[in-house]
């Protein structure tokens, strides 16, 4: 019963995106959790031994960078060696089939462009990106672990994550472009989050109120689950390649 729910769903989802031109993608950590990232919320989530307000706040950095880095340091350790997953190798290989494709992730790991994925929307930054609180200068850097923690500036200044803390305004022409994107998308396809954080998660009401259809890949239902037209119940790395193959038999 469940299978023959689950193949209705992806036949309603592959005609769906046959017949859309204009496709936005909008992913969470779940679309990285079968290449070994934890997610944030939930049991074993990464904020279950974390608490958000003692590491990823301006507060909480200007209180104890050191304890701050600690955590974003052995985070960048455990990404390091992750690669990405066939739900990441999908969505770079769609953005060639579309005649217009955005992909906006909340998520700041690198695994989109890994996979392929050019343009990728970072509406929380990235983790392999630091800036300097005193000269303001951002870089990428990759160094995992790093020598000495806090890292520091070649003025001297603290580096920083550039990543989006709770309480900080997101990149405002990352989230313009995309806000624009979920305006004009006929599809938004909504991967692996729990569609709780503002504004990102305001993408999918914004699209949805537009008139786009929303496809739901996750394997619990989101906080915007009933925005919905259909739902792929099921984990990305298996639901998005047989939705691929469905597409694919629907435009061959
Ligand atoms: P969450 O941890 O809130 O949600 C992860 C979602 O992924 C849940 O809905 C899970 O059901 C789903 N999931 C788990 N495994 C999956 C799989 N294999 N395939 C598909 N889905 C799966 O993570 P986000 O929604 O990304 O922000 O969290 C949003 C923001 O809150 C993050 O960017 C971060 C966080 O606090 C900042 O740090 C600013």
């Amino acid at each position: 019963m469940t299978t023959m729910i689950t193949l209705d769903s992806m036949t309603r989802a592959a005609e769906l995106l046959a017949r859309a031109s204009r496709v936005m993608v909008f992913t969470g950590a779940g679309v990285s959790a079968e290449s070994g990232v934890p997610t944030f919320r939930g049991a074993g989530g990464l904020w279950e031994g974390h608490p958000v307000e003692q590491v990823a706040t301006p507060e909480a950095f200007a209180a104890d960078p050191l304890m701050v880095w600690r955590f974003y340091d052995q985070r960048r350790v455990n990404l390091a060696p992750r690669r990405p997953n066939p739900a990441h190798q999908v969505l770079a290989r769609w953005q060639e089939r579309f005649a217009s494709f955005v992909l906006a992730t909340q998520n700041v790991d690198s695994l989109h462009e890994d996979a392929g994925s050019r343009g990728v929307l970072h509406l929380h930054g990235s983790i392999w990106r630091v800036r300097c609180c005193r000269c303001q200068e951002e870089r990428e850097d990759r160094t995992a672990p790093f020598p000495a923690l806090p890292p520091r500036c070649s003025c001297g200044g603290l580096l920083r994550p550039a990543v989006v803390w709770f309480g900080e305004p997101l990149p405002m022409d990352v989230l313009e472009t995309a806000m624009v994107a979920s305006e004009r998308c006929e599809v938004l396809l909504v991967v692996g989050t729990s569609a709780v954080v503002y504004p990102a998660a305001g993408l999918v009401e914004v699209a949805a109120s537009a008139g786009a259809s929303v496809i739901e890949v996750n394997p619990q239902a989101s906080a915007l689950a009933w925005l919905a037209s259909v739902a792929l119940r099921g984990p990305a790395g298996e639901m998005l390649p047989r939705l691929e193959e469905a597409l694919a038999e629907r435009t061959s």
